[in-house]
């Protein structure tokens, strides 16, 4: 028997990191924050002077240098290429989590998400989460692609008015110079992105239950979701 996944796709803003990490805790079960994997992936291409026509090949080569992994609530990139005495200092890489959280980076994690290249080298890392470890899983393609099979699945949605509100106010609180239109453009834009690309875009699973949050508290939607994890079918 395998391992209990938790799998919950949704868009941008709709609250899945707030609710698969509560859930998680709850449940006993580790969290898994598939954007972050994303997000590391774009800021180690953008340090590597990666934009976004470039080849598949130039985007595989600066993948074959590094290691990206997700441990405790934190994404971590190493580089392989890194100083010995370097790596002895950081035995897991460079803790990214913060700087991963920029518009910019968020821009280039959907940008750079719609390649096979990327997505294929962050396939094992994310089925990898779940080989010793009951997870809860989100992103937008858990229910989909990574985890077809999983033990339960979500998908997690809210009107595109309240999750722009929700995105304006997260990245006021970090003291980002955004205005409210601006972030309901940036939402509008990776909704279309997210959706439309030919691979693994965001949909939702014919299995997956399916919960709107645009009126429910996150205590509501938490309480939803615990309800059909312990109805057992
Ligand atoms: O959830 P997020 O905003 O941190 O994700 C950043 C981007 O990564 C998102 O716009 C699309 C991409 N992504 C993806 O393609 N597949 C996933 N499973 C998770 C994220």
């Amino acid at each position: 028997m395998g391992n209990k996944v938790i799998a919950i796709d949704g868009p941008s803003g709709a609250g899945k990191s707030t609710i698969a990490k509560e859930l998680a805790g709850r449940l006993g079960f580790s969290y898994l924050d598939t954007g972050a994997l994303y997000r590391a992936v774009a800021l180690a291409l953008r340090e590597k002077g990666i934009e976004p026509e470039d080849s598949d090949e130039k985007i595989a080569s600066v993948l074959k240098g590094i290691a990206i992994a997700f441990k405790d609530g934190k994404v971590f990139l190493k580089e392989n290429f890194q100083l010995s005495t370097l790596n002895s200092q950081l035995p897991d890489g460079r803790d990214v989590s913060e700087e991963i959280r920029t518009t910019e980076i968020g821009h280039y994690s959907s940008v750079f998400s719609a390649r096979k290249v990327v997505r294929d080298f962050l396939l094992d890392v994310q089925r990898n989460a779940a080989l010793n470890n009951n997870i809860v899983a989100e992103g937008r393609d858990m229910t989909t692609v990574v985890f077809p099979d999983a033990w339960k699945k979500f998908y997690l949605d809210a009107s595109l008015g309240e999750r722009a509100q929700r995105r304006y106010r997260q990245l006021k609180e970090k003291g980002a110079a955004i205005t409210e239109r601006e972030a309901e453009k940036d939402v509008a834009e990776r909704d279309v992105r997210d959706s439309s690309r030919d691979i693994a875009p965001l949909r939702k699973a014919d299995d997956a239950v399916h919960i709107d949050s645009s009126v429910m508290t996150a205590g509501e939607v938490l309480e939803n979701i615990l309800k059909a994890v312990r109805t057992d079918h």
